[in-house]
């Protein structure tokens, strides 16, 4: 497995691959990689020639007093971990390197960031819009995938592609769940045991909304209190949002048709977590 920090070195390598007829698929992280990480890779190993990932923890999707600084990193276990499943590159650039002295162009998503994240992370999706679009000019990759747990940044990224017509094709696995349905997230690691008990709440709840709206409840504020109230019996935890929305808009729905998204971010303590699952007929 070959490990390149330096961004005109990527490039470089990159273009001989391609060259070579080679495909790539691509995974970009931030690493401390888990099982949902590693699910994306392995899914990428089979799609393609060449598998490559990025490790690169993003300092504009942070908002100011967010976790930048102590967002857990471990270079070490996450090149073993890729490794292990496949990787053949792994791109680990510095800050210095994506946003030099004078960098000063985004790339910005408008309405799909809007709602949900968007609202009390007003420029969050711009810095991922910004770096994923980077990191594509840099690997050139021909497929890259994305989890679904990060629902409304990956209907974000397709936007931004078929806007800009970027010539990747962009794949959503589904989220990895823990045994207990705790989504798998590098943040779960902040969570201290009584934090994680708390934190199954968000996933008994999306269970209940599910349950529901198989029983017949179309009515998105009747889901919506039963979801509040899962999540509210844990005084360790505040709702930032609990919505219902159409999944391809991400605009809030009071009455479902055909399909619909609930999502959910919650503050754990500290740790700020989301997830999300969607609803379909049938
Ligand atoms: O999902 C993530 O880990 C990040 O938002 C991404 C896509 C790697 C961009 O920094």
């Amino acid at each position: 497995m070959e490990v390149i920090a330096g961004v005109k070195q990527m490039q470089e390598r990159s273009q001989q691959l391609r060259a070579q007829r080679e495909t790539i698929a691509f995974v970009p992280t931030m690493g401390y990689l888990h099982e949902g990480h590693l699910s994306l890779m392995r899914e990428g190993r089979k799609r393609a020639d060449a598998l490559i990932i990025s490790i690169f923890v993003n300092p504009t999707q942070f908002g100011p007093g967010e976790d930048y600084e102590r967002y857990p990193r471990d270079m070490k276990r996450d090149l073993q971990l890729a490794q292990g499943v496949g990787v053949d590159i792994v791109f680990t650039p510095s800050v210095q390197e994506m946003y030099p002295q004078g960098f000063q162009t985004y790339v910005e998503v408008e309405k799909v960031t809007k709602n949900l994240c968007g609202i009390s992370r007003p420029h969050h999706f711009r810095g991922v819009t910004t770096v994923v679009t980077k990191l594509f000019n840099i690997v050139k990759p021909h497929l890259a995938l994305f989890g679904q747990k990060d629902y409304q940044q990956l209907v974000t990224i397709k936007r931004m592609v078929e806007d800009l017509n970027m010539d990747i094709e962009i794949i959503g696995l589904p989220t990895v769940r823990e045994p207990d349905g705790l989504a798998m997230s590098s943040r779960n690691a902040y969570l201290s045991p009584e934090e994680r008990r708390a934190a199954l709440s968000l996933y008994r709840s999306l269970c209940k909304g599910e349950e529901l709206f198989r029983q017949g409840t179309k009515d998105a504020k009747a889901i919506l209190r039963e979801i509040r109230k899962i999540i509210k019996a844990q005084k360790l935890a505040q709702i930032d949002y609990a919505k219902i929305c159409d999944p391809h808009t991400l605009e809030d729905i009071d009455e479902i048709e055909g399909e619909a998204l609930i999502a959910l971010a919650v503050k754990i303590g500290e740790t700020r977590l989301i997830d999300n699952v969607i609803l379909r007929e049938g």
